[in-house]
């Protein structure tokens, strides 16, 4: 069983949201283009020296369609698929908006799985600009939906990122309820590291680089924060392979060892470090396009931690008229030379894995 647990739509409730914003995000067709609607969600992605057609990028149905998710799924062989939210989700909402918004919007993807039985479930969507006990709320509810496996969320958390003390009552609600966290990102890197050339670049720095890195420092100021010693049951899967999480474990761990100022806090000590938070708490997707970050996820995490997945629909092929995804035929063959002979192995990482951790039905 092949089961993709990083695959994303726009439902229709949230196309229409994207629809009524002039501000990032946003959906929109331009006058110079005016059949072919673009998604600007991407910090920078709006800059008006950038021509209109490049701006962003098309969207078609494939990002809200479900039945082209499944065909999608057919083509790929892709037997159960837990589908999230993309970004930036609900994080740009007033606050009095938030609450009703997520609802509607976990409601619209409840329904969408229920069309497709056995084949499709998801993470849900919190509204993290509304109060702590309106997201609290929302988590209690999305636990007793079907289909509902845990909830997606980006790094910002109420807006001041992971490490916020305001969110314990949403990590204890999440732990209480077995409610896993996928862990995405959205935000990236400041603008200014890219440099003064990044619009010759597209979208290469931004993704390749700012995402796994904006991942990697929201796990690590959770780390920090100690967050897994309060809530020692809370599990976290991470996207794109845990970003750069699995080759910098070491030195997070070896920076911490020699703070003085953590020290003197007393705060290098009697905590769980991150290796056991690797292997305990912390899933990682396999997401990753080659066998050498695949097999430091693999070493970071055991071949029971890792879950196949495509990102689709971002990163379509951009050759007309091909049918597979590169992209997912990447992760495929990542695996495949990652695990070799050890067959066993790899079925964990296709869908065994997601079956027994998210409990999917067979
Ligand atoms: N680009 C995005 O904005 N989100 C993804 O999940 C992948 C690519
Ligand atoms: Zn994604």
């Amino acid at each position: 069983m092949i089961v993709d647990v990083h695959t994303h739509v726009y439902p229709p409730t949230y196309v229409e949201l994207l629809r009524r914003r002039t501000t990032v995000p946003y959906i929109r067709n331009f006058e110079d283009a005016p059949e072919s609607a673009r998604l600007i969600i991407l910090p920078g992605e709006d800059d008006p020296a950038t021509p209109s057609t490049s701006r962003g990028r098309p969207i078609g149905a494939e990002y809200y369609d479900i039945a082209q998710k499944v065909a999608f799924m057919d083509m790929h062989k892709i037997d159960a698929s837990v589908i999230s939210l993309a970004n930036p989700w609900l994080d740009f909402l007033p606050c009095e908006e938030a609450g009703d918004a997520a609802r509607k919007i976990n409601d619209d993807v409840e329904g969408l799985c229920a069309k497709y039985p056995g084949r499709l479930y998801a993470f849900g969507t919190l509204p993290l600009s509304a109060p702590a006990k309106t997201v609290v709320k929302e988590i209690e509810r999305l636990a007793g939906l079907e289909h509902m496996r845990g909830v997606i969320m980006g790094t910002s958390g109420l807006g001041n990122g992971l490490d916020d003390p305001a969110l314990d009552p949403i990590y204890e609600a999440l732990q209480k309820h077995e409610q896993l966290i996928f862990l995405h990102p959205h935000y990236g890197l400041p603008s200014s590291v890219y440099g003064p050339r990044a619009n010759e670049y597209g979208h290469v720095l931004p993704l390749a680089l700012g995402f796994p890195l904006e991942t990697t420092i929201a796990v690590t100021r959770m780390l920090l924060s100690q967050v897994w010693d309060r809530f020692p049951k809370l599990n976290v899967l991470l996207a794109h392979s845990g970003g750069t999480l699995p080759f910098l474990a070491g030195r997070i761990e070896s920076c911490i060892r020699h703070d003085g100022h953590l020290k003197k806090h007393g705060k290098t000590e009697g905590r769980r470090d991150i290796w056991d938070i690797l292997k305990t708490n912390i899933y990682l997707d396999a997401v990753i396009y080659s066998e050498v970050g695949l097999k430091a996820a693999l070493d970071a995490s055991g071949a029971g931690r890792l879950m196949f997945g495509t990102d689709h629909p971002f990163f379509p092929p951009l050759e007309e008229n091909t049918k597979e995804w590169h992209s997912v035929n990447a992760n495929y063959g990542a695996i495949s030379k990652a695990f070799g002979n050890n067959e066993e192995a790899a079925e964990q990482v296709l869908g065994n894995n997601a079956r027994r951790i998210l409990k999917l039905s067979p």
